[in-house]
């Protein structure tokens, strides 16, 4: 399971800006800020693959990196930062919309949710959509490096119960900085495409 080439290709607001190939897309979704730039920089071994930045909100468009010559992870714009204004807002969930519902090669949703927060109404309502549409997905708790063992425990529990997770639905809890979870995300994800024969 390894990353041996990962390259941007473009930005996208619009369903015509997207990629025209056909090759299967896997989505990472979740708040602004909660780490969705960073954890793609980590699977892929690159730091500066997609900006990361401690202003949150950064990025506002869907972002397509093709991985291994073979398949796309997406980065989409993060919701529910509350510094920005309405009409941005509404702009921001129209672009997040329009890929989700209109991308046929999507095949696997990835859902981050900080280990640190209880996951928001945006988070439950993004969880029970990716659920009903029936797509592949995995909850990935990020900086878990910012809590002790029983924190974590406690987080794994919250999480669960908040999302209304099943006993077979995955949850991974991540570090950028402390490489965990890295491998088992990468075997998560590779799994998810061998079922797609790739
Ligand atoms: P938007 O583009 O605004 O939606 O944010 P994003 O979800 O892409 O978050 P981004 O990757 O830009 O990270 C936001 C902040 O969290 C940055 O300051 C990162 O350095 C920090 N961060 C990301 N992952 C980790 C982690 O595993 N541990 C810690 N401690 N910090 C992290
Ligand atoms: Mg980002």
């Amino acid at each position: 399971m390894e990353i041996k080439q990962a390259e941007f290709i473009k930005s996208a607001v619009t369903p015509t800006q997207y990629p025209e190939d056909d090759k299967i897309e896997i989505a990472f979704v979740g708040r602004s800020n909660v780490g969705k730039s960073s954890l793609i920089n980590n699977l892929t071994n690159r730091k500066k693959l997609v900006k990361v930045s401690s202003t949150p909100g950064k990025t506002r468009l869907i972002n397509f990196f093709l991985i291994n010559n073979s398949f796309y992870f997406v980065d989409l714009p993060g919701y529910g930062y509350a510094k920005v204004s309405k009409q941005e807002k509404s702009s921001w969930s129209k672009t997040i919309e329009s890929y989700l519902l209109n991308r046929p090669q999507l095949k696997k949703i990835i859902l981050l949710v900080d280990c640190r927060r209880k996951p928001t109404e945006d988070d439950i309502v993004m969880y029970n959509w990716i659920r009903h549409y029936g797509y592949d997905s995995t909850v990935v708790a990020t900086k878990v490096d910012k809590l002790n063992r029983s924190e974590l425990m406690m987080s794994k529990k919250i999480i669960k119960e908040t999302l209304s997770m099943n006993e077979g639905e995955e949850l991974i809890f991540y570090s950028t900085l402390k490489k965990r979870g890295k491998e088992e995300l990468l075997e998560d994800i590779f799994n998810s495409l061998g079922k797609t024969g790739i």
